[in-house]
């Protein structure tokens, strides 16, 4: 039986937040439809951060609504504190993410702390989500580069991962926030961190600033992981990520993972289908990226 592969759909949170374009929650509700149809199962759907910082994901929580007892999917939700918690549980939230960075610089920028506070402001949210029996996520920022800093230690990268595993983090999704890695640099920082965190708890989420993420993905799977973060149509990038292009695409990662022949359960024409859709409401037209 072929060997699966777990795609973390992203484009509703990564892929719409630092659109110019801020889309009404009924068009937001429609694109995760459109996502669950093409036959992703985990789908991230917003995010419980300021809506003065980032208004594209204000009324995350009228998302969230929209699917109140819709089994089979997970819908995970970004959380970066306390006040996040607390409306990500009243909206009805099974699954958060938590976000840190492997950057002292980017962390002051995207969450407006140090990385040691951050883990002060982690620690009771994961306890309080886990005593709900919600699930939590964590995201690393900047493991093959920071758009403030350039090279980060891959110390400080293993260092991090460890604390979000320790914190109670069932997955940490390592992020290449800019889109900075090759192959050999992915693979050295993946093999690194998995000799501290398991493979099988490890994610990889590749933004394809320079057209590597694909590549990288490949020597991230000859390595052996086995969840991979991705965005229909490519979508997305971080508002502290100056420069930073969109995620790797998921039709793109679907080709790859179809042609290695790993198992997704996920339609790629459907993927690019609802990826159309996503660029009309956002005003793109048809200007899907490339030829699909
Ligand atoms: P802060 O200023 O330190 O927070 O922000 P604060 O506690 O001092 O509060 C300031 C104001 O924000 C207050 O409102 C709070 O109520 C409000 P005011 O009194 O001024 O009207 N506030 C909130 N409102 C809604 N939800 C909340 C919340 N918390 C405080 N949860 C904070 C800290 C983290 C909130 C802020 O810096 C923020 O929202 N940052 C945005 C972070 C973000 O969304 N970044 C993008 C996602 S990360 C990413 O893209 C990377 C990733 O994809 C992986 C990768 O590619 O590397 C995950
Ligand atoms: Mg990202």
């Amino acid at each position: 039986m072929a060997e699966r592969v777990r795609i973390v759909e992203v484009a509703p949170r990564d892929g719409l937040q630092n659109e110019a374009v801020t889309l009404a929650v009924a068009k937001r509700v429609a694109f995760i439809e459109k996502l669950i149809a093409a036959g992703l199962t985990t789908i991230e759907a917003g995010s419980f951060v300021s809506p003065r910082k980032v208004p594209q994901m204000g009324d995350t929580a009228a998302v969230l609504k929209a699917f109140e007892g819709q089994g089979g999917v997970s819908l995970p939700v970004l959380v970066p504190n306390m006040t996040g918690l607390e409306a990500a549980l009243a909206a009805g939230a099974r699954e958060i993410a938590i976000f840190a960075a492997a950057s002292e610089s980017f962390s002051r920028k995207n969450i407006n702390c140090s990385i040691a506070e951050s883990f002060e402001r982690f620690a009771p949210v994961v306890e309080r989500a886990r005593a709900e029996g919600v699930s939590v996520r964590g995201y690393l920022s900047c493991v093959l580069g920071c758009p403030y800093e350039g090279a980060v230690p891959l110390a400080r990268v293993v260092d991090v991962a460890e604390r979000l595993a320790t914190l109670g983090c069932y997955e940490i999704s390592l992020g290449d926030t800019i889109g900075a890695g090759t192959p050999n640099a992915a693979r050295a920082m993946l093999r690194t961190v998995a000799e501290r965190v398991p493979m099988k708890s490890l994610a990889i989420h590749f933004h394809d600033t320079k057209g590597q993420a694909v590549a990288n993905i490949y020597a991230c799977l000859e390595e052996g992981v086995r969840v991979v973060d991705s965005a229909a149509g490519g979508l997305g990038g971080c508002p502290y990520a100056p420069g930073a292009s969109g995620n790797v695409a998921t039709e793109d990662v679907v080709y790859l993972l179809d042609g290695l022949g790993f198992e997704t359960g996920v339609d790629r024409a459907a993927i690019v289908e609802a990826a159309r859709f996503a660029f009309e409401a956002l005003g793109k037209g048809r200007a899907l990226p490339r030829s699909r």
